[in-house]
């Protein structure tokens, strides 16, 4: 019997021991760079990337050495005590963005966590009770804790869950009006990812972003941007929000800061920083020296060796290869993107041209019903990005 038919096979295991919560498909034991393998030793190209994680690619040797360093000095200690790795972290982040103060946490959640609960103390300590409602946006994900949840525009996430939490109100995406017209006394701040990630790959107009900035300007709010996907580098500049030239009040991120590891960080001006004071928020985990000495490693190489540069130019050739294909195939109706944030919106299910992929040997997403997404690591080239669109080209042939 093959291993992957035996009982005791990866998938065999997970399926009787895992709560079912996600649809996988085959079981990887290895990668390196773009590529990953599986536990029948088949290679595949990593246009997924952990979901927009692994940015420098897996089995990086910044990572490795970061983490063979870190982990024979310190690994965890309480956030009770100040640690190297975190303190330099934060700096590196706040020289390298708008905010002036860093949060650590786990995940993308818990950093949105983080940004609901300091808008909210802030506003009810600067103007008092009854403004704690935040406007989020239609197509948003936010997160799968309750709050984030409650957050989160997409229904589909939210069912069996309610009640969900109060205070979050919703507007269509990139749609100035409705948001004016949904701002009132009981609103705090207005919580957005600048690029929608799981939403399908939704890029605003050119002005929208400039539009929610003066009006949360004009009406004493507070912008939150989500850039846990967006973030580090993925755009083509380090955070997307650079790219519509606004600087929002708080920033959360995650997903490719650890490039595997897991980090969550809220970032935020230093005139929040007067509600956050010791005992108003807090997370074991939250930065401890393993992760941040990491994380460090990894941002210090985004910015230092050229990969956001790379990103940017490679985003460009790999849209400019997907418009090509579009000629060539109707059930193309748009691609978009911005860096390697790629979507590719289809005339039909998104969820057989993946598993069609996968058998060719490329790890491809479905964000959407009808929307191919592809968050490859940033240190992608345009060698395997034309095996992928060979690949595609047939897969949509057959479709
Ligand atoms: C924009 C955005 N925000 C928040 C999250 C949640 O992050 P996490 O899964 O690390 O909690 C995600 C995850 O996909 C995301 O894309």
């Amino acid at each position: 019997m093959k291993n992957s038919e035996s009982e005791d096979s990866t998938k065999a295991l997970a399926d009787k021991y895992i709560f079912p919560t996600y649809k996988r498909s085959v079981a990887l034991m290895r990668g390196e760079g773009c590529r990953v393998w599986d536990d029948q030793g088949r290679e595949y190209l990593d246009f997924v990337g952990g979901i927009a994680v692994c940015a420098l690619g897996h089995s990086s040797p910044v990572v490795t050495k970061a983490l063979e360093e870190q982990s024979r000095r310190l690994v965890h200690v309480s956030n009770l005590y100040y640690t190297r790795p975190q303190a330099e972290l934060a700096r590196l982040l706040v020289e390298n963005s708008f905010a002036d103060r860093v949060f650590f946490c786990n995940s993308g959640a818990e950093a949105n966590e983080a940004a609901i609960k300091l808008a909210r103390r802030y506003t009810r300590e600067k103007a008092g009770p009854g403004r704690h409602t935040i406007i989020c946006m239609e197509g948003s994900f936010h997160g799968r804790t309750m709050a984030t949840l409650s957050a989160t525009g997409q229904t589909k996430v939210q069912v069996g869950y309610d009640p969900l939490l109060e205070g979050f109100k919703f507007v269509p995406f990139n749609n100035l009006e409705a948001l004016k017209r949904a701002v009132d006394d009981s609103v705090c701040a207005v919580m957005l990812e600048p690029i929608q990630g799981e939403g399908g790959v939704v890029i605003p107009d050119p002005e929208y972003l400039k539009g929610v900035k003066e009006l949360c300007v004009e009406k004493k709010l507070l912008l939150i941007a989500d850039e846990i996907q967006t973030g580090m580098g993925r755009t083509g500049r380090l955070f997307a929000h650079e790219h519509f030239g606004v600087k929002p009040d708080i920033m959360t991120l995650a997903k490719a800061l650890g490039n595997g590891l897991p980090i969550g960080a809220m970032l935020g001006t230093e005139e929040l920083s007067s509600v956050f004071g010791p005992g108003s928020h807090a997370s074991t985990f939250g930065g401890t020296p393993l992760v941040t000495a990491v994380s460090k490693a990894v941002l210090t190489s985004l910015l230092e060796d050229g990969w956001i540069d790379h990103c940017r130019t490679t985003g460009e050739y790999f849209k400019e290869r997907l418009t090509g294909l579009r000629k060539s195939h109707q059930s193309i109706k748009e691609v978009r993107g911005l860096g390697l944030i790629v979507g590719v919106e289809l005339d039909r299910a998104a969820a057989p041209i993946v598993e069609a992929c996968l058998e060719r040997g490329f790890l491809v997403n479905a964000a959407q019903e009808r929307v191919l997404r592809f968050v490859p690591p940033l240190i992608v080239g345009r060698v395997e990005i034309d095996r992928l669109i060979d690949a595609l080209n047939e897969v949509l042939k057959r479709a």
